[in-house]
């Protein structure tokens, strides 16, 4: 049944824009997330944002009906929750599109995939569910990632009046990578999808893949448009809040813990596989190790903030992290020179603040449906910062021209991409910082968000 508070946009992600815990007197502490759909979402009026309970603070809110306008949490079974989102979003459906098995082993489809894989359809069956009551007639959804692949199809069937844009944040698989998920499994993720009017992706090579996928697997798309929308940093955003006391007062204490005088490789990352921290670091040391005349100049600046904890193979990436930046360390450090000042507490202001002080910034990941860091250190530096940036960023496609591209698996290319950054002229580095500011800014989150709407209801 239509609920009588039935909205006209409406969007579905796991990850919602609030998110509660508990004070020690039981009453609900509510903070708001940020990130581009939170910005993106805010130009609209009449919507409702349907998401999932992801903590047990949050199921307590659901249960005692607090709750923010236009928010509606959904208090899915924990163990339900669990194995969708740990079990197949964050293991099965990211290691595929960010191609993360190590194949001769990984991964395994047995009775325990299909025991998730059941939790999974449940999971993405509430999300269709919650959004079919809360939809006006001819109301736009707005589908949101890996996590909520079947949802398209699924509500289709419960709401056929319905306009359904479905939106991928990730990269998509190539096809051959992709067909390692079992055949019925794929069929069954392409067809959800398939099920919205419109299948939207970061960039055009994602959104080939996809479009490979469909054609070898099922002959084609069918009817559903498929479009680009390349998520742009907010600049006007950006550049207010990096000049907010809490920022200044960050950057006097990196200033300080950096040394005067020395340059600064920076970096942040949830700490995610698909990141590439620890052959960052390998790049670092092989920097440290040919190039001796950096000891002591240089500090790589690395937040790495911690991702998905509940999974063992994130775990064990944290502490391999965490190891190889202590044995650099402890290789190279002298008395009044920590080689990596490694960060793990998630800060926003001292991210920001990194980013104004940085001279370079590396962003090598694996594989990126975008990567915003790359698009808002340049609109953040305070005087220029060259970007060492792998081809394998989404971002890749709008700034590559100016960065200093790297094949993200060469760690020596990457050390010499990094020695060539810290070296680039002055002149260099401000105009090249510009030009990428510029096409960073290119398409900001409300354009971006307002842009999918529109081509949706066209
Ligand atoms: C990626 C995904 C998002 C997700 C975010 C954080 O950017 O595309 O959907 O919300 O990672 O991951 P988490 O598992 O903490 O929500």
């Amino acid at each position: 049944m239509v609920s009588e508070h039935a909205a006209k946009v409406l969007v579905a992600s796991n990850r919602g824009p609030v998110s509660y815990t508990p004070r020690e007197d039981g009453s609900l502490d509510s903070k708001r997330g940020g990130g581009g759909l939170v910005s993106g979402l805010s130009a609209v009026e009449d919507k409702v944002w349907v998401c999932a309970a992801l903590s047990d603070g949050d199921r307590e809110a659901v249960r005692r009906g607090v709750s923010e306008p236009g928010v509606r949490m959904l208090d899915i079974d924990p163990s339900v929750h669990t194995d969708a989102y740990n079990g197949i979003a964050n293991s099965v459906l990211w290691f595929v599109h960010h191609m993360l098995y190590q194949t001769p082993v990984e991964p395994v489809f047995d009775a325990e995939f299909r025991r998730r894989w059941a939790s999974y359809e449940a999971y993405n069956r509430s999300f269709a569910e919650a959004l079919a009551e809360e939809a006006d007639p001819g109301s736009a959804v707005l589908v949101q990632d890996y996590h909520l692949t079947l949802v398209p199809g699924m509500l289709r069937d419960l709401r056929p009046d319905l306009r359904i844009g479905h939106f991928s944040h990730t990269p998509w698989a190539p096809v051959d990578y992709f067909r390692l998920l079992p055949d019925d499994i794929g069929e069954q993720v392409l067809h959800g999808i398939l099920g919205a009017d419109r299948a939207a992706f970061l960039t055009r090579r994602w959104a080939d893949a996809f479009i490979g996928c469909c054609t070898e697997i099922l002959g084609g798309t069918g009817g559903t448009r498929i479009g680009v929308h390349g998520l742009g940093a907010d600049g006007d955003f950006l550049r207010r809040r990096s000049h907010e006391a809490d920022v200044d007062a960050r950057m006097a204490t990196l200033r300080e813990q950096v040394g005067a005088g020395r340059k600064t490789i920076v970096r942040v990352d949830r700490t995610e596989l698909s990141k590439n921290i620890v052959r960052g670091l390998h790049a670092y040391r092989a920097l440290l190790e040919e190039r001796p005349e950096w000891r002591e100049r240089v500090v790589h600046v690395a937040f790495a903030y911690p991702s998905r904890q509940d999974l063992a193979v994130y775990r064990d990436y944290t502490a391999e992290v965490r190891r190889v930046a202590e044995d650099i360390n402890a290789t190279y450090g002298t008395a009044d020179w920590t080689p990596v000042l490694l960060h793990v507490d998630d800060d926003f202001a001292r991210s920001l603040a990194a980013y104004r002080l940085a001279d370079v910034a590396l962003v090598n990941p694996i594989r990126d449906g975008m990567n915003l860091v790359a698009k808002e250190v340049p609109v953040v530096s305070d005087h220029g910062c060259a970007l060492v940036l792998s081809r394998e960023a989404g971002a890749y496609e709008e700034l590559g021209e100016d960065a200093i591209v790297v094949n993200p698996y060469d760690v020596s290319a990457t050390a010499a991409a990094l020695h060539e950054a810290l070296t680039l002229d002055d002149d260099e580095r401000s105009a090249r910082t510009g030009r990428l500011a510029d096409a960073a800014t290119a398409l900001p989150p409300q354009r971006w968000f307002l842009d999918q709407l529109d081509a949706l209801r066209a």
